[in-house]
C-alpha cells in the first residue's frame, strides 16, 4: 500500500518542508513503504490513486493552517497529524492565545499591534514582535530598543498588517513533543549566540548560526512536571490531534510559558521532536510510523 509524502506548499517555509520530506522519505523506505511524492504547491495538488494515507509534512501556509487539511477531507483522503480546526487554531499564535488563556495556560502578555500604529503599544520594551501565521521564526524580532522596534514593525509589515507582540520572557527556550497522548522530554535549545531564530535553527540553509541542544533537558523534577504539564494542556487547549511540538519559555524564576504549537514540526534528521522521541528509544523510521498509526486510529 503506497504512502503520498505531501510536501513543498506555497509559504516561506518551503526549502525545510523539503528537508523534512527527504528524512522522511527515507525512513519510510527503511520500513518498505511504497511511497510517492508529491511537490504542492497550491490546491490543485494531485494524490496518486490507491494511496492509503498523505503524509501531509508542509510547514507554514497551507500545510499547517487547515487549508490542506479541508482539501483532503472533501477528497476522503486520511492524512497525518491535526484536523482542520485544531491546525487553523494552532497556526494562528494569537487565536491559540486565546485558547491557552481560556484554559489557564501560561502564556507571554501579548497584544495585538495593529501595524498602522492606530492603538497605542501596551507592552512595554524589551518585546518580541512576529508574524501571528508564520513559522520557523520568519519575522520574529527581539526588540530592545525604540529603534529595534521600528525594525521589527517594518519588518512585519512583509507578513500582514498586525503583529503579535509579547513581553519578552528572559529565560531559557524549551521545546516539548506530544505524540499521541505521550508528552516526551523537554529539550533545552541552546543558541551559541542571540535567539533561536532561522539562522541558529538551519544551519544547512543559512551558512551560518549555531545551537546546542540538551535532551532531556537539566532541569529539576518539579520544573520538568511545570513545564511538560503547561505543553500538554496548551496542545490540548487547541483540540491538537495525533502529534505536535510546544514551544515554551522557561524565565529564570522556574515559571514556564507556552509561546506557541507547531502542528507540522520539522522532521528533518536533526530536527527537535526526533531527538525528543529518540530520547524515549523512539528511532526516527518509528517515529514516522507511530505518526501514521495514531493518525488512522
Ligand atoms: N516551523 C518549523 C518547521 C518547526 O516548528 O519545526
Ligand atoms: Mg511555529
Amino acid at each position: 500500500k503506497k504512502i503520498a509524502v505531501l510536501f513543498g506548499g506555497p509559504g516561506n517555509e518551503r526549502e525545510v518542508s523539503k528537508k523534512t520530506a527527504e528524512s522522511v522519505v527515507a525512513a519510510l523506505k527503511t520500513k518498505g513503504a511504497e511511497v510517492v511524492e508529491v511537490d504542492v504547491h497550491g490546491p490543485d495538488f494531485v494524490v496518486p490513486e490507491g494511496v492509503f494515507i498523505a503524509m501531509n509534512l508542509i510547514h507554514g501556509t497551507f500545510g499547517e493552517d487547515g487549508q490542506i487539511q479541508a482539501i483532503l477531507e472533501e477528497r476522503g483522503i486520511p492524512y497525518t497529524g491535526a484536523g482542520v480546526q485544531s491546525s487553523r487554531i494552532a497556526f494562528d499564535k494569537a487565536l491559540s492565545k486565546e485558547k491557552f488563556i481560556a484554559a489557564g495556560v501560561p502564556t507571554p502578555r501579548s497584544q495585538n499591534y495593529k501595524l498602522d500604529g492606530s492603538e497605542p503599544l501596551s507592552i512595554t520594551i524589551p518585546l518580541v514582535s512576529k508574524p501571528p501565521r508564520e513559522g520557523s521564526s520568519v519575522g520574529v524580532n527581539i526588540c530592545r530598543t525604540g529603534e529595534e522596534w521600528a525594525k521589527g514593525i517594518e519588518e512585519a509589515l512583509k507578513y500582514g498588517t498586525t503583529t503579535l507582540v509579547e513581553e519578552f520572557i528572559d529565560g531559557k527556550e524549551l521545546t516539548v513533543g506530544v505524540l499521541g497522548d505521550q508528552v516526551l522530554p523537554i529539550i533545552h535549545i541552546e543558541p551559541v549566540e542571540g535567539f533561536y531564530d532561522i539562522n541558529n535553527k538551519y544551519p544547512w540553509m543559512t551558512g551560518t548560526g549555531k545551537t546546542l541542544y540538551h535532551c532531556p533537558a537539566e532541569l529539576d523534577e518539579a520544573t520538568t512536571k511545570r513545564v511538560q504539564d503547561a505543553a500538554l494542556a496548551a496542545f490540548q487547549s487547541c483540540g491538537t490531534e495525533v502529534y505536535g511540538r510546544v514551544d515554551v519559555m522557561l524565565r529564570n524564576d522556574g515559571e514556564p510559558f507556552v509561546l506557541e504549537i507547531n502542528t507540522i514540526p520539522g522532521m528533518t534528521s536533526s530536527s527537535l521532536l526526533p531527538k525528543a522521541a529518540a530520547a524515549v528509544g523512539i528511532d526516527f523510521p518509528d517515529l514516522c510510523v507511530r505518526i501514521i498509526e495514531l493518525s488512522l486510529a
